[in-house]
């Protein structure tokens, strides 16, 4: 099973490394992103470089042999994820593709990404290392969620021979809408799944939490 989510997630890193590289290798379909290239690259290279490093931190043996490597890639990644979040939160609000609708789920899972890590890093001060690990995975969720709006997107825009611009703005809107919902609820089914004991509540918690064996 882990080794299976290993693959899958792997895979897709990979696949949103892809789409950050190729960014600029076609015309932007949103023609705002003309309008404000510097938060347009700011966004895809820092989630490009967001989706190669954030992986590792989840490897247990690179976390119990290289703790150091661990704290100060996790520091670099929490940063360059609230560059990420904050210019995704302006693109989709200033410059959507699809309107209105992209307003609603960006500022949503937008906001969630950002608060999800600002949560794992207050976490992980408090030494309340279960609840980062959660915070952290429900964080990588929905970053690695772009790369299944991409293999959403792009077979159906194939599908659709020669689609009209309200096609692709209601392409767009339903494959970032499907994924976004799909690696939210995957992420919290697997902390469900493997939470080991029950975690406290966040305020008042005193428990310093010693990272769990066997958890990846
Ligand atoms: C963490 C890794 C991330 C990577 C690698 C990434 C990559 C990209 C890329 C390459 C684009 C340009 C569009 C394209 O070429 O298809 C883009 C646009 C965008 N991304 Fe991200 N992104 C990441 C995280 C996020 C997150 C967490 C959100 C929000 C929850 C987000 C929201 C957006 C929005 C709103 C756009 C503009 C869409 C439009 O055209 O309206 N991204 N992203």
């Amino acid at each position: 099973m882990r080794w299976l989510l290993g693959a899958v997630v792997g895979f897709l890193a990979l696949v949103g490394i892809i789409a950050s590289a190729t960014h600029y290798l076609q015309e932007p379909y949103n023609p705002g992103f003309r309008e404000y290239p510097v938060i347009v690259a700011l966004h895809v290279v820092l989630g490009g470089v967001y989706l190669a490093l954030a992986p590792f931190q989840f490897v247990k043996r690179i976390r119990s042999r290289h703790p150091g490597y661990h704290r100060w890639v996790g520091r670099m990644l929490v940063s360059i994820g609230l560059v990420v979040g904050a210019t995704a939160l302006f693109m989709g609000l200033v410059i959507p593709f699809s309107g209105w609708i992209e307003r609603a789920y960006i500022g949503l899972f937008g906001t969630f990404f950002l608060l999800a890590l600002i949560q794992g890093f207050l976490h992980v001060r408090a030494k309340r290392v279960a609840l980062h690990r959660e915070w952290m995975i429900r964080a990588f969720a929905i970053g690695l969620a772009v790369a299944t709006m991409h293999l959403i997107f792009v077979p159906a825009i194939i599908v659709v021979a020669d689609p009209t611009q309200s096609q692709l703005q209601a392409l767009s809107a339903a494959s970032f809408l499907v994924a976004f919902v799909v690696h939210a609820s995957v992420a919290e089914a697997w902390i469900r799944l493997t939470r080991k004991r029950r975690v406290p509540e966040a305020s008042g918690a005193k428990a310093a939490y010693e990272p769990i064996p066997g958890r990846g």
